[in-house]
């Protein structure tokens, strides 16, 4: 058996450049940017900030200021108080051309959300927050989100993922990251539309009955990826960043 020895290489990496969204000519990718323990788990005590480090922070700011738009569920956005993004020093160079921050979408069903919170009332110029729904949500609730937010609805049952994510690219927000939670990822994935995984893989064991990166069904049958790389923080903290592509 042959095997390549990826670790350690002194190399230093362009982050920007490795993490660089492919033209699509307007069409959405889908990026996901998660964190899991060396042991599987997504959450630490409820939350995902005890998993990560240093150098998964200052990834996970980068891998914002390249995208267009942030994706996240409401049980994220409420777990961890999310605000608006906000713009970082780092990011100079990678918005030209655009709003100086990627704007938020949030997926919700029951729109049980806080359109007093920052998230809605703080957004930057050009990045006004938008919420994600379907077309059978509470009529009071939409109305409501519709005065705070930019509101796309599609689907009944549930967000037809496909079709929102398409809205957002027309809307000229083709490079979308999506930063979970583990339940909405299972979703993206499950609609065949995630283009992009990259898992910051932490030095910790977490144990527990946390959900994985993907809390769903299982998919039938499993999606296949191709590994594109594999990146060590230079500070030796030992976190590993893998990015992984859907094979087509
Ligand atoms: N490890 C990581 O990288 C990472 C990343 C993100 C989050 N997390 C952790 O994951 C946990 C939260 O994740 P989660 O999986 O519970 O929740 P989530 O995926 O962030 O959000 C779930 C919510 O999204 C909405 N939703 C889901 N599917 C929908 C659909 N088909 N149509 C319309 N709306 C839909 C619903 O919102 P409504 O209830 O408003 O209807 C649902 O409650 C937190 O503990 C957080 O810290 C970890």
């Amino acid at each position: 058996m042959l095997m390549r020895r990826l670790s350690p290489d002194s190399d230093p990496v362009d982050l920007a450049e490795a993490y660089a969204y492919p033209d699509t000519a307007g069409s959405p990718w889908v990026r996901a940017n998660m964190v899991a323990s060396a042991d599987g788990a997504a959450t630490w005590e409820g939350r995902s900030g005890g998993l990560g480090g240093e150098a998964d922070r200052r990834l996970f700011s980068l891998l914002r200021g390249l995208a267009d738009a942030v994706v996240v569920g409401a049980g994220t956005v409420r777990a961890e108080s999310y605000g608006p993004a906000r713009p970082d020093p780092g990011w100079e160079g990678l918005r030209a051309g655009r709003p100086a921050t990627p704007a938020l979408a949030i997926v919700s069903r029951t729109l049980d959300l806080d359109f007093g919170a920052p998230v809605f009332t703080e957004a930057g110029p050009g990045a006004a927050t938008l919420v994600l729904t379907t077309e059978t949500a509470d009529p009071g609730r939409l109305r409501a989100a519709r005065e705070h937010a930019e509101v796309i609805t599609a689907g009944r049952d549930g967000l037809d993922f496909r079709a929102a994510f398409a809205r957002l690219a027309e809307l000229g927000r083709p490079r979308l990251l999506c930063e979970g939670g583990p339940l909405v990822l299972a979703q993206v994935a499950a609609a065949g539309i995630l283009d992009e995984l990259c898992l910051t893989v932490s030095p910790v064991l977490a144990s527990g009955s946390a959900p994985r990166v993907l809390d769903g069904p299982s998919l039938p049958p499993p999606s296949r990826l191709r590994l594109a790389h594999v990146l060590e923080d230079a500070d030796g903290e030992g976190f590993l960043f893998l990015r992984y592509v859907r094979k087509r």
